[in-house]
């Protein structure tokens, strides 16, 4: 099946977890895109919800099909966000940050009583780490920034190139941040990772989604299927 089918019926699938009157948190990424105009839809015939965006991009598309919005300062809980990821791990861990939005996601996910995930099933992986680790950065000492990230993820044995996102030309967050990704390879143990890179003052965030997600919807040829978190 087409690859844009798979996460039309995955972004379907993540409708029924919306309540009429919701105020929701709006994923970055093509298959939250794909959830944008089947809520729009909805919401043209008359279901009330309101979404926070997680970037620019999102709240360009949701002002254009009609998606009406607030912000998380407005509405600081949610019941629900909805969002993409780029990989999907044991325990729903993810990686997320392939579309440049991971500090702003994780920000309204943290916020949210649920985060269901929708993705097609290329998605999942046994361990972390395929993907490339987004880590967003602060543009001040980007180059001591990128050593200590180097030096951090060798501690734990990890190695491999950790390239400046859009390289002369640098990819800017909507943040003001730039993005370090980090082709570490398989990430045996994201939470150490995670803490790592935490510790680093000129790491924003990354990318490493741990304990966030509640449900995964992920589409394949056969069908959709639901993957709850076991916490
Ligand atoms: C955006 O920053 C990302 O976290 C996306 O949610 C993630 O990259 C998934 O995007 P796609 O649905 O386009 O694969």
């Amino acid at each position: 099946m087409d690859a844009r089918l798979l996460k039309i019926e995955a972004a379907r699938a993540a409708l029924a977890y919306v309540e009429d009157g919701a105020t929701i948190g709006i994923g970055t990424g093509s298959t939250a895109e794909e959830f944008v105009r089947l809520l729009a839809a909805r919401v043209a015939d008359g279901f009330t919800v309101v979404g926070v965006p997680t970037s620019e991009r999102t709240a360009r598309l949701c002002g254009e099909l009609g998606v009406p919005l607030t912000t998380l300062d407005a509405a600081p809980r949610l019941s629900v966000t909805v969002d993409g990821a780029d990989e999907v791990g044991p325990d729903l861990a993810l990686i997320k940050g392939g579309g440049g939005a991971l500090l702003r996601e994780k920000i309204v996910a943290a916020a949210s009583d649920s985060m269901v995930v929708i993705a097609d099933d290329t998605k999942l992986v046994e361990m972390l780490g395929r993907f490339a680790l987004p880590i967003e950065v602060n543009v001040f000492g980007l180059a001591a920034t990128r050593i200590a990230v180097e030096k951090a993820a060798s501690r734990l044995g990890l190695s491999g190139p950790v390239a400046l996102r859009g390289g002369q030309t640098p990819f800017v967050t909507d943040g003001g941040h730039m993005i370090l990704d980090a082709s570490f390879g398989r990430i045996p143990d994201p939470r150490a990772l995670s803490e790592a890179l935490h510790a680093i003052p000129g790491v924003v965030e990354h990318g490493l989604f741990l304990d966030l997600a509640s449900v995964a919807i992920i589409a394949g040829e056969n069908g959709v299927s639901t993957i709850k978190a076991t916490r």
